[in-house]
């Protein structure tokens, strides 16, 4: 059994240190941190705060198997593939985004011994950014809150590539659908830091394309 652990507090912290926890252990996860990192998800924001959100916490061994079966299809056939033939991430060296691969590659296999999946859902047929909007910032809530609890996470979304067969085996009615599974355990490894591409990268000031300037022009 995992200890509980010390919950960290130090929000930007957490942000820095939330990366993708793909190595867990089957400990169960104790009811109450499940319930703090739901309660930090619908914390989360949503278009006219309509709350539309549904969340299915999958704890089930039979429904876990059959999704994670699905879940490694597609990365097996499909995913896996893609990333291998193609260049690393953006200022990621070869080796580095190799070892993302074996962690995924990992999570791939294991995926259904994860204690306890967590499936933000939608009513209705029209994923997009107006969709997608008002579900993500509440998926994001519970990754750090994961993280703030001790417990690895990640954000996986390769099962939709056989969404309607992973719908129904999670028993999703026809108008519902998944937006993520959240498989969450303590991990059997260390948080963070993340490695992202330096700000000057990626933020332009009054005109796109021009640097950033800090404190405007
Ligand atoms: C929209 C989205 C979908 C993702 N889907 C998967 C997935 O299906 N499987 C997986 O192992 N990781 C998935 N990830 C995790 C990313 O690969 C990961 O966040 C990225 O490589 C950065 O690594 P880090 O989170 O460890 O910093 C997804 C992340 C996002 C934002």
């Amino acid at each position: 059994m995992s200890p509980t652990p010390t919950t960290d507090t130090d929000l930007f912290e957490i942000i820095r240190t939330t990366r993708s926890m793909r190595r867990l252990k089957p400990d169960p996860v104790p009811a109450d941190l499940i319930r703090q990192i739901l309660d930090a998800g619908v914390c989360a924001p949503s278009g006219g705060n309509m709350q539309r959100w549904r969340f299915l916490v999958v704890q089930d061994p039979a429904i876990k198997q059959a999704v994670g079966d699905l879940y490694r299809r597609a990365w097996d056939e499909i995913v896996a593939p893609r990333y291998r033939e193609g260049a690393p991430a953006p200022g990621t060296s070869r080796e580095r985004f190799d070892r993302m691969l074996a962690a995924a590659e990992y999570l791939a296999q294991h995926m259904h011994q994860a204690p306890v999946w967590i499936i933000p859902c939608l009513q209705g047929d029209a994923p997009g950014r107006t969709a997608g909007s008002s579900i993500y910032p509440a998926v994001q809530n519970m990754l750090l809150a994961a993280r703030a609890l001790g417990l690895g996470a990640t954000l996986t979304t390769l099962y939709l590539n056989f969404e309607k067969e992973a719908e129904t085996a999670l028993g999703l009615p026809a108008d519902w659908h998944s937006y993520a599974i959240l498989p969450i355990g303590y991990p059997r490894g260390r948080f963070g830091p993340v490695k992202r591409v330096a700000l000057a990268d990626v933020v332009f000031s009054d005109q796109w394309g021009r640097p950033y300037q800090e404190g405007g022009r």
